[in-house]
């Protein structure tokens, strides 16, 4: 009797010291893999691939636009005020949101997830960003022109400032929350776009 009893809860143990094993391992390893996402997020060493690697994401007190880099940024206090105050043609009868997406745009070169998406010297940028953006614009003037007008579509506009259209996960998109409701800018008097890229590249090389 004992003896049966015996064998017949053996295998029951060890199918259960074998799933808890399994188990065991399948914590490890789901541990071992969310550290090493938690050390990617929170590494401050990423390499700026705008500066050509010769910077690393650093801390940038005083941007006065790109502002919401401040505490993770590639580019310098200095490059951006060149930047904003150059002397760019308007784009008349913006709406806020239009404003506040070129804008974005504009500050590429600031922003830490560029090793993401700054490839072959270039922006790959959303196409999601390209055409609410397009939408947002396209009733606004350039030059006397309706933006809608010169470019048909997001990927247009996009191209024409150089950008590569893509659409995967790492791409440049738009992050509407860095624009509190106290962001104002003068309708009418946005420092341009076309050529955000050649824009910057004059300045900053
Ligand atoms: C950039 O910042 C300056 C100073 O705050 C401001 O006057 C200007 O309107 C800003 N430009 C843009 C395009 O946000
Ligand atoms: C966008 O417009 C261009 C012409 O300006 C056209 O060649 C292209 O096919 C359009 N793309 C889409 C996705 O509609």
């Amino acid at each position: 009797m004992r003896t049966v009893f015996y064998i017949i809860v053996t295998p029951n143990m060890t199918d259960r010291l074998l799933e808890f094993v399994v188990f065991l391992l399948w914590i490890l390893t789901s541990t071992i893999a969310e550290n090493v996402v938690t050390f990617e997020h929170t590494d401050d060493r990423k390499l700026c691939t705008y500066f050509e690697n010769t910077r690393h994401v650093e801390m940038e007190p005083g941007l006065v636009n790109c502002s919401w880099y401040t505490n993770a940024a590639c580019c310098k206090r200095t490059e951006v005020t060149s930047v904003f105050s150059s002397n760019m043609m308007a784009l008349y009868l913006a709406t806020q949101d239009c404003q506040n997406r070129v804008n974005y745009m504009m500050c590429y070169f600031c922003s830490p997830d560029q090793y993401r998406w700054f490839k072959e010297r270039k922006v790959h940028i959303c196409s999601s960003f390209c055409d609410s953006t397009h939408a947002a614009c396209k009733d606004a003037f350039y030059r006397g022109v309706r933006l809608g007008d010169i470019y048909k579509n997001g990927t247009a506009f996009c191209q024409a400032q150089t950008f590569e259209v893509v659409s995967s996960i790492n791409c440049f998109k738009y992050d509407p929350t860095v624009f509190g409701s106290a962001h104002h800018l003068v309708i009418g008097h946005i420092l341009l776009i076309p050529f955000i890229i050649e824009a910057v590249c004059a300045i900053l090389h």
